[in-house]
């Protein structure tokens, strides 16, 4: 399908985002620079156990975007095709941070596309500084109560040290 030049394009960047890391944070702020409007989607996925609750990921989205216009934080419990056609938009944007990400988002590419050929996924390589960096790292780490300010926002470190510090 050939889309009209005047319609807005809406990329949806899908993910657990427990929680939101820098590395979420700079694929989200390059995403916004380059299409229209950036749908945040949190998966409310019930065969993970995540640390955060739904909302309390979505919150966490919601302040560390605050300052960026044309993103929108929301939740989905549906196939990410489904989810994106009902938000009338037609990009996916994932971040890829080393060939090992490769296999596993080449896989989900191309069931995306099997599942809806009007939708687009685009690659962005993560900044070099973190490409080591994701949610299950940023975990272990502040578990044991290392550092982690270079690695999450100031309001992320703040909720993680609440829940292992209780
Ligand atoms: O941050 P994650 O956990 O790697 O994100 C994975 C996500 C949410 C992008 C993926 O699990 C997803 O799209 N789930 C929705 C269900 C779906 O559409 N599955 C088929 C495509 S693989």
């Amino acid at each position: 399908m050939k889309r009209l030049s005047h319609e807005p394009t809406i990329a949806v960047c899908p993910g657990s985002f427990d929680p939101v890391t820098y590395g979420h944070l700079d694929i989200i702020h390059r995403a916004s620079e380059v299409f229209d409007k950036v749908i945040v989607a949190v998966l409310k996925n019930a065969s993970k156990s995540p640390l955060f609750s739904i909302q309390e990921r979505m919150d966490l989205l919601v302040e560390v975007t605050k300052d960026i216009p044309n993103v929108e934080v929301d939740g989905f419990e549906d196939l990410l095709v489904n989810y994106i056609q009902k938000k009338n938009a037609h990009v996916i944007v994932k971040g890829l941070r080393a060939v090992s990400d490769f296999e596993y988002e080449l896989q989900m590419a191309s069931v995306n596309r099997k599942l809806s050929d009007k939708i687009e996924t685009f690659f962005m390589m993560s900044s070099t500084q973190y490409s080591y960096l994701s949610s299950s790292i940023v975990k272990q780490i502040s578990m044991f109560g290392g550092p982690i300010s270079d690695l999450v926002p100031e309001a992320v470190e703040t909720a993680l040290r609440k829940k292992f510090n209780g």
